[in-house]
């Protein structure tokens, strides 16, 4: 922790009536529940082959990027247990949060394995690197991991959805749908405790705010071949720099006011500029690939 007592408190206040709104919205459903079971075939009898599945190739791209990404949660609950405070209720929300986020890996996993979407011996020996390769995270202090996490979690929930939608398969769809909307809740929570932050050092906040939008990376850097898979799903407009802008970075700009705030410290007001001219090298980014699709890198 290397925020201010001050707002520290008022991060932990707001973490514990946030952490009790998710535990009241929060569906506790069945992975299970969403995985076609009667289509599954022993692989000793039926070797798999590409054939086998009628998803596309930018669909089980994303989807087995999100997998993997999934996959390495042990790398991120140890960051963010190094980060967050070992009280309540910033333990208890850690390990609800590493409970949901391993679901979503059961479920995607057992999706793609029933309906023979990838290649099982593959897979596991990209689980194998990844997870070998751990999570180096950045160094970042809890201001600007809590901004991350928002726009990583909304991101997340974008890509889920447009993953779905592009299937054609109302199965997936639907499995999407449920895991997006858990990771709804998580951006919610997140999205909360950056407003704490605004109101108690607008100043601290919105620099944090400006970094992480200047240097904003998925996690899933570190899966093999992150770079050619992600350039196949952004080329199908699943996510790209366009949809990271208008749909993750822009929309929640806009939930928190950035540039409509009247409380920053006199010292503070250059913050403001150099959050517009963050937001103005991104929209020179976008410009710039006309009808090609950019992957989100920093
Ligand atoms: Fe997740
Ligand atoms: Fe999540």
């Amino acid at each position: 922790m290397t925020v201010s007592p001050t707002v520290l408190h008022a991060l932990t206040e707001r973490l514990a009536s946030a952490l009790d709104a998710h535990l009241a919205r929060a569906v506790d459903w069945l992975p299970h529940e969403y995985v076609p079971w009667s289509q599954g075939r022993d692989f000793a009898e039926l070797a798999w082959e590409e054939a086998q599945s009628r998803l596309s190739t930018p669909v089980r791209a994303a989807v087995t990027v999100n997998l993997l990404t999934e996959d390495n949660l042990p790398g991120y609950h140890g960051t963010l247990a190094r980060l967050y405070d070992d009280r309540d209720p910033w333990r208890s929300w850690l390990d609800r949060w590493t409970a949901e986020e391993g679901r979503h890996a059961i479920v995607l996993r057992d999706y793609l394995l029933v309906t023979r979407a990838v290649d099982p011996s593959a897979l596991e020996a990209d689980r194998m690197a990844t997870v070998s390769g751990g999570y180096r995270a950045p160094e970042k202090d809890l201001l600007r991991a809590i901004a991350y996490v928002t726009f990583q979690e909304l991101a997340t929930r974008v890509a889920h959805r447009a993953t779905g939608r592009l299937s054609g398969d109302a199965g997936l769809d639907a499995l999407l749908r449920r895991v997006a909307t858990d990771e709804n809740l998580h951006m919610v929570l997140y999205r909360d405790l950056v407003d704490a932050a605004l109101d108690v050092d607008p100043a601290a906040m919105l620099r944090a705010i400006v970094d992480e939008v200047a240097g904003f990376e998925m996690p899933g850097t570190g899966i093999p071949g992150f770079t050619r898979r992600a350039a196949v799903i952004a080329r199908a407009g699943i996510y790209d720099l366009r949809v990271h802008r208008d749909e993750v970075v822009l929309p929640l700009l806009r939930h928190w006011r950035v540039f409509d705030r009247d409380d920053l410290p006199p010292d503070a007001e250059h913050v403001h500029d150099q959050l517009a001219a963050v937001v103005a090298e991104l929209d020179r980014r976008v410009s710039r690939l006309g009808s090609r699709r950019q992957l989100v890198t920093a």
